[in-house]
């Protein structure tokens, strides 16, 4: 991929980081229990990391000051530590899990932040997102059926992050889907399995066609993406190869019926139907 790095780019880096090192520096229980996730499960610890990331650059979105800001990480950190409880082969099943197995894994966020708020080792809020990780915006998510505005909006903030990473990993069970569709499925589901607003912030943070890359277009031509909107993360703007000419596909109104079909270094590893598995 195309490697350019702006200087907002870096300063927002920069910024992330910092937030990061503080909250795993500032609490020596927080780094033994990541520590014992990778243990555990190398990818549970990865994916913990990459939720943590992409939940603190969108708690940095709604302008969370530095203490909300660690309350939120240390959530994302440890949303899925309750899965150490769940024997390794039905975390990684490469098949469909059973009723009961499920019942099993849907007892990963309450396990876990009930232990981490009865030792005190987190705080009401870094609580509340762990325990509704997998709730959803129209009520149909676990363990608690909680809809809209009654999910901690730490929760659903940490539900984009974990589907986007999830879904974007390989498993076992299903290989990577591009960004780009990740994106697109997470936009599908505003509203119902997501907060809007939510996904607004998140797509503002996560460019699924950095400039540089180089895409094919529905319109069997290819480019090099030359510029991005934040409001339109899928609707770049396209220097076309072999051609004099680039295109706009979010404010050239002859462009509005040509999407962006692919990712050229992405070609070998095409995506099976999203599965919401996460
Ligand atoms: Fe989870």
């Amino acid at each position: 991929m195309g490697g350019h790095i702006t200087s907002e780019q870096m300063e927002s880096i920069n910024d992330t980081t910092i937030n990061l090192v503080e909250t795993v520096s500032a609490d020596k229980d927080i780094m033994v229990n990541i520590l014992d996730l990778k243990m555990y499960d190398d990818y549970t610890y990865h994916h913990s990391l990459s939720v943590a990331v992409m939940s603190l650059a969108v708690g940095m979105e709604f302008g969370f000051d530095k203490n909300t800001l660690n309350e939120l990480v240390t959530a994302a950190l440890l949303h899925d530590i309750g899965k150490i409880a769940i024997p390794i082969t039905i975390i990684n099943k490469p098949s469909r899990l059973t009723p009961e197995e499920f019942e099993i894994v849907k007892k990963h966020p309450i396990a876990a932040g009930v232990h981490l708020r009865k030792n005190n080792l987190v705080s009401q809020n870094t609580f509340m997102g762990i325990v509704g990780h997998h709730e959803k915006w129209n009520g149909t998510g676990y363990p608690n059926g909680l809809d809209g505005k009654n999910i901690h909006m730490f929760a659903r903030i940490m539900a984009v992050a974990d589907v986007f990473d999830a879904l974007t990993s390989h498993r076992p069970y299903r290989k990577p889907a591009p960004a780009h569709e990740v994106l697109e499925y997470i936009m599908a589901n505003a509203g119902t399995h997501f907060d809007e607003e939510i996904v607004r912030a998140f797509l503002k943070r996560v460019a699924p066609f950095p400039v540089g890359s180089h895409v094919r277009l529905s319109n069997g031509k290819r480019g090099i993406v030359i510029r991005n909107y934040p409001e339109q993360p899928l609707r770049p703007q396209i220097a076309i190869i072999g051609e004099d000419t680039s295109c706009d596909l979010f404010k050239d109104p002859q462009y509005l019926n040509v999407i962006v079909t692919g990712i050229d270094e992405l070609d070998n590893i095409s995506a099976p139907p999203v599965n919401s598995r996460s």
